[in-house]
């Protein structure tokens, strides 16, 4: 959800806390763009200067070079995903209290707020904003009043609040000093020469240093230019984890691109190498050195629950299909925000994945920490190093698709997929359900995936003129068998998140049973074909499904292995992908119809990057 910046270094560097503060902005502005907002203070500054404005960060640009701010040694900053109060200038972040001398921007929900306003509304405060983070400030001015220590104001009120947080504070009195506090929403801190920097993640500082420090969680961390202080909520001191970033600023550039998401498409072919990377012994066995669970345990599993959201949930759709082939263990996919709330049978012998690109998703945190609750093992599979589900997972499968900044997902979903088809053969070693020759050969056609998926990639420019040509579309479908429907359901998502296009995605087999009525003259059907060298009856199903929705005047957009020529006849138009096993081929089949949601969202004028409403973590339930 929101973003959040704070830095602090020598006073006599003219202009760079604001610089860092924006650039970091810029940075993060991925994790929501409902409005954006500075706090400076400095040497000798009786109050702290702030700026902020609804909208995009270039909104508060222009309102910084119309009114520039004074110079400072401290400075905070936020890009808001809007909770408590709408996209306004007075919602927007930094929230002032203490007569102007303290600012605090906020990212998650203080659940108790309304207790909490009332009280300080019967004690004269006056409000201005609608948000529950001017409540966090007025409260931290109150404690401050007494102690006259930003520390300890801080953690006097994280222990007040209920619901998610992260809180960074800036006082007029101290210009040599931000104070931040995490509870359920991230923070990392950047470990600079003589300046150090805070973050909702590492985008935020990465241009200025890789080195950072993992915050545990009901932590405050007191930054200066000199020194990194943490502490727990009740005020014992903590230690943090440091780390180094495995990817720098250049990662998280467009790199002559026209969009992030433009880029991270490209990127895929490299993700998923990188992902397949350093995975195999001498011997070819697999070895996941980040899955240190105990072996025995492993071999008892009787279940797994795969716990995800969105994109992430249907790479463990996907994963399914594998891994029940290669394992023989039942898999259910959940997405995590209903598994946590209802009452899943889960016992010790189950296996929690969870999946995220993020690890910071809420709603599959609480999954992961109710499945621990109930006594089951839980792996992540993560993109996002330092992030909380790892840390709160028993083991942890990193993808290493770098970072993903446009807001729907692309490269992680296929290293997702990845990462879960390499759990899944580990599984199948350990448990003895594949030969060694058997997995040799999987892994041998997973390695060859990065070019086929480069080959797609080539191909796009015919994806990208159907897509101009479709403009005006007002409902698009998809449909798929077998490890096909998830990349229906996957095509249909990303072509709502960035053409605000209904669209939605159905099993083909499902067709017959409702969705068919749907279907009348001109209707544009995307058909997700399985591999003709594969099980033959799901191919033809397939293209008897094909046949059936055309001969009810559907537009039929088909995407097809090289040579498959039994499509033909029904295609109105088609996109060959290269041949590849049929639980491989949602590594290709996949990339098509995310070029084409990007495409014809650029066609109709829209942010692909930052659509409308959405925000990159989703750190609330
Ligand atoms: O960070 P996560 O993978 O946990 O995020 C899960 C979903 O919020 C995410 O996949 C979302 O559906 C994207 N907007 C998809 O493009």
């Amino acid at each position: 959800m929101c973003g959040i910046v704070g830095y602090v270094g020598p006073s006599e560097v003219s202009g760079r806390p604001l610089d860092v503060v924006l650039e970091g902005l810029r940075r993060l502005e991925y994790r929501g763009y409902d409005s954006a907002g500075v706090a400076l203070v400095g040497p000798g500054s009786p109050q702290v200067a702030s700026a902020k404005k609804a909208g995009k960060l270039a909104n508060l640009l222009a309102e910084l070079e119309a009114n520039p701010l004074p110079d400072a040694s401290a400075a905070v900053g936020h890009t808001r995903w809007a909770t408590h109060g709408g996209p306004t200038d007075r919602n927007a972040h930094p929230h002032l209290a203490d007569g102007g001398r303290l600012a605090v921007i906020h990212n998650g929900i203080v659940e108790n707020f309304a207790a909490l306003k009332a009280e300080l509304l019967a004690e004269g405060v006056t409000f201005l904003s609608d948000t529950d983070t001017e409540v966090a400030a007025q409260l931290i001015s109150r404690a401050y009043a007494s102690s006259k220590d930003l520390t300890v104001a801080m953690t006097e009120v994280a222990r007040m609040l209920e619901g998610t947080f992260t809180l960074l504070a800036v006082h007029a009195e101290h210009p040599g000093t931000v104070v931040g506090a995490r509870h359920d929403s991230p923070l990392v801190v950047g470990l600079g020469d003589g300046e150090n920097f805070l973050g909702s993640d590492v985008a935020a500082f990465v241009a200025h240093t890789r080195e950072a420090l993992e915050l545990g969680q009901d932590q405050v961390v007191t930054i200066t230019p000199s020194a990194v202080e943490v502490i727990g909520f009740d005020g014992a001191p903590a230690q943090g984890k440091r780390y180094s970033v495995d990817w720098d600023a250049a990662a998280a550039e467009k790199g002559g691109f026209g969009s992030f998401m433009d880029k991270e498409i490209h990127d895929q072919p490299q993700a998923v190498g990188d992902t397949l990377l350093g995975r195999t012994d001498l011997d070819g066995r697999l070895v996941l050195d980040d899955l240190k669970i105990d072996e025995a345990v492993l071999r008892s599993v009787d279940k797994i629950i795969v716990v995800a959201c969105g994109t992430a949930a249907y790479a463990g759709h996907v994963a399914k299909y594998a891994i029940e082939h290669w394992c023989r263990i039942p898999v259910e996919v959940e997405l995590a925000h209903e598994f946590r709330y209802r009452d899943p049978v889960v016992t010790e012998k189950t296996l929690v994945v969870a999946i995220t690109q993020s690890g910071e998703t809420m709603d599959t945190l609480m999954a992961v920490r109710h499945a621990r609750e109930q006594g089951a093992k839980v792996v992540s599979i993560v993109n996002t190093n330092g992030s909380t589900i790892p840390r709160e997972s028993d083991a942890v499968l990193y993808t290493h698709a770098g970072p993903e900044i446009a807001v729907a997902s692309t490269k992680a979903f296929l290293s997702q997929i990845t990462a879960a088809y390499l759990l899944g053969l580990y599984l199948a070693q350990l448990r003895g359900n594949k030969f060694p020759d058997e997995i040799a050969v999987l892994m041998d056609e997973l390695r060859d995936m990065p070019s086929k998926i480069q080959a797609v990639i080539d191909r796009g420019d015919h994806v990208s003129a159907t897509a101009l040509s479709m403009r005006d579309a007002t409902s698009v479908l998809f449909l798929g068998r077998h490890v096909g429907f998830p990349v229906a359901l996957e095509g249909a998502l990303k072509l709502k998140e960035l053409a605000y296009i209904h669209a939605e995605g159905f099993a083909a087999g499902e067709l017959k049973h409702g969705p068919i009525a749907l279907i009348e003259e001109g209707q544009p059907v995307f058909v997700v074909v399985p591999s003709p060298r594969g099980r033959d009856s799901l191919h033809s199903k397939v293209v008897s499904n094909i046949q059936e929705i055309r001969a009810r005047g559907a537009r039929t957009l088909v995407i097809a292995e090289d040579g498959d020529e039994a499509v033909l006849p029904y295609a109105d138009e088609i996109f060959w992908i290269p041949q590849a096993p049929t639980l491989m081929q949602p590594l290709l089949a996949t990339v098509p119809l995310q070029i084409f949601a990007m495409a014809l969202a650029t066609a109709k004028g829209l942010d692909v990057d930052q659509p409308r409403n959405l925000a990159k973590s989703v750190t609330v339930e």
